[in-house]
């Protein structure tokens, strides 16, 4: 949500911050800006509501220097505007700030700057920061920037330019990702990775409260106080090219092809045949701890809370704790009871959600043992948790999840077998597990080789007014994520309900133009599930059915491989995210940006 690049160096700044947007527009993308220090010190801002694109248009050919800031925006306090767009100026025009996050306190701020003459060119509640910090009386910028902190309330990741200090960016970070790339006599600062691996991969991530001072050949750390820091570099593990296209038309679609060797990764030197165990070196729970736990409780936003649901069921039924799953927004604000026989386990593709991260430091308060599910090495869930698994899935760029989801579910299979072998799983249920967990990459490569029949499949669906996601069990949370990855790229309405309580009321809404889609697996359920399906078919209602085999009361049927009965839900959400792709293209859809969202919701 939001994307922050800056650059210092001998190169020219423009192009480089460009790339970097790009890179980053997935985050947002109402509008961007960029802000430039020439060599006189002077600075030059371009702003332009739209895409990055938009913005490229409109930068005047020369409009170099070697040191500037830049951001893509998603909305949050105003309108997407050029006006409304970052960098933000003080009035002197001396100072430009990019920020991600939200000034809470940013009305009481905007009014006493008015009072004090101040005319404020944007609705947005960055602009104070600019302000503060060009009528700081301060001598230094970064004594400038800490002043401001202390009157903001809220959450930030900034970058500051001044024109009076053109040999440095200062950046701070409280609750928004701020990162430092180390270069070659050249700094890259951003606010996400994806901006800076193609020229460096040696990072330095912020720590909440941490501020820094970053020149051409040199950086300096040190918390909001004032007092030194000395976080140590580390090396990014994805490679540049894992952000290309690879020969795909969108990154949904790369995304959803690369899952046998994502779900590869995620299996990959944490199987133990010997014991029919799995090894997770990251949970920092020992035996006699997993064994104390009396509950599992997993948060999350989205995707990745459907990722939770399932990963709740494989926790019950292979490790028989009572577990469940809950939006971590609801879970932060209705103060829990929190147990500490419980385990808590936070889980988010990104590492940055901020109702996840709220959640988690709720927890930590009072005191709970949170592990993270996470995808993003190093993120703020990941190092906010005291241990967890990571998911391997590789950079996730399309605003909406697909192949994070299907490794976050078997991330859970895993430790579903760590909690169920360390207390009452049979060897042979272990080992029937780990079977059915190595056999996936070939099944999921087998099913995406199905995908001609699934296009044809979208375009008999395409026109639907609104669709219903059915299943029970282990079919609900699959059918929710699948009516959710529906929603987002296609934008048909799509309502998911468990197949049980359909004649509790949905019934109501079956007819030719609302068709069903049915999580139909060949379990203890299944003449439950096809009972479901005559009631549909009773009132004329369209099913597709994702199945083990062809359902007769159905209109098609997506037929998937069969595998073990805890792992179905792994395998029947992946056609139906190329059946949302494939309802996407179909209407023209933006697919990697759909209206309204944006990635990495860091803001509440
Ligand atoms: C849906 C989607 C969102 C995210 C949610 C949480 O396709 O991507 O629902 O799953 O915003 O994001 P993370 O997993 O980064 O915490």
């Amino acid at each position: 949500m939001c994307g922050i690049v800056g650059y210092i160096g001998k190169r020219d700044a423009a192009p480089l911050l460009l790339e970097g947007l790009q890179r980053l527009e997935y985050r947002g993308y109402d509008s961007a800006g960029v802000a430039i220090a020439a060599r006189s010190g002077a600075l030059k801002t371009v702003k332009a509501k739209g895409r990055v694109r938009d913005l490229q248009a409109r930068l005047p050919k020369r409009f170099a220097g070697a040191t500037g800031i830049a951001h893509t925006r998603w909305a949050t306090h105003g309108v997407p505007s050029d006006a409304n767009a970052h960098p933000h100026l003080d009035e002197a025009g001396k100072v430009a700030v990019v920020h991600n996050g939200i000034i809470d306190n940013a009305a009481d701020l905007r009014a006493k700057l008015a009072a004090d003459g101040v005319e404020l060119a944007s609705e947005t509640d960055t602009e104070v920061l600019a302000h503060l910090v060009g009528r700081s009386a301060a001598t230094t910028l970064e004594a400038a920037v800490r002043e401001t902190l202390q009157l903001v309330e809220g959450t930030y990741g900034i970058a500051v330019l001044h024109a009076d200090f053109p040999d440095r960016i200062v950046v701070a970070r409280n609750g928004s990702p701020v990162v430092l790339g180390i270069g070659e006599r050249e700094m890259f600062v951003a606010s996400d990775v994806a901006a800076l691996v193609s020229h460096t991969r040696q990072v330095v991530t912020l720590d909440d409260g941490e501020m820094a001072t970053v020149k051409a050949d040199d950086y300096r750390t040190y918390t909001t106080e004032g007092s030194r820091t000395s976080p140590a570099p580390e090396t990014v593990e994805w490679s540049p090219e894992s952000y290309d296209l690879a020969g795909h038309d969108t990154y949904m679609h790369k995304e959803i092809c690369e899952q046998a060797d994502a779900v590869d990764r995620v299996l990959r030197g944490r199987i133990e045949d010997r014991f029919s165990t799995v090894h997770l070196g990251g949970l920092n729970l020992d035996a006699r701890e997993a064994r104390a736990v009396r509950r599992v409780k997993i948060l999350g936003c989205g995707t990745s809370y459907h990722a939770g649901m399932i990963g709740a069921q494989l926790i019950e039924e292979l490790a028989r704790v009572p577990a469940d799953a809950e939006p971590a927004s609801e879970f932060r604000y209705r103060n829990p009871v929190v147990d500490p026989d419980t385990l808590y386990v936070a889980v988010s593709q990104s590492g940055e959600t901020y109702d996840v991260l709220a959640a988690v430091q709720e927890l930590k308060r009072k005191g709970a043992r949170v592990l993270g599910v996470v995808n993003v090495v190093g993120s703020a869930i990941a190092r906010e948790t005291d241990g967890g698994i990571y998911v391997h899935a590789g950079p996730e760029v399309c605003v909406v999840s697909t192949k994070c989801f299907t490794n976050t579910v078997v991330a859970f299979g895993l430790l579903a077998l760590h909690l169920g072998r360390i207390r009452d799983l049979s060897v042979a249920d272990g080992r029937r597990v780990i079977e059915g967990l190595r056999r996936l990459p070939d099944q999921i490569a087998e099913m995406l080789r199905g995908e001609d029949a699934i296009r044809t499949l979208a375009k008999e669906y395409a026109h639907a007014r609104s669709m219903m996601f059915i299943g029970r069990v282990r079919g609900y949370p699959v059918a929710r994520e699948a009516a959710l990855k529906l929603k987002e790229v296609s934008y048909i309405h799509a309502e998911a309900y468990p197949a049980s309580e359909l004649k509790h009321g949905p019934l109501a809404l079956i007819e030719p133009e609302v068709p069903t889609v049915a999580i139909v697996p060949d379990d203890e359920l299944l003449e439950k599930n096809r009972a479901a399906l005559e009631e549909i078919k009773a009132r004329e209602g369209r099913i597709l059915a994702v199945a083990h085999r062809r359902q007769d009361k159905a209109d098609h049927t997506i037929v998937v491989p069969r595998s073990e009965p805890e792992l179905d839900p792994i395998l029947m959400g992946i056609p139906l995210q190329l059946l949302a792709y494939h309802t996407a293209l179909e209407l023209g859809r933006d697919i990697d940006k759909p209206r309204n969202l944006a990635k990495s919701v860091t803001v509440e």
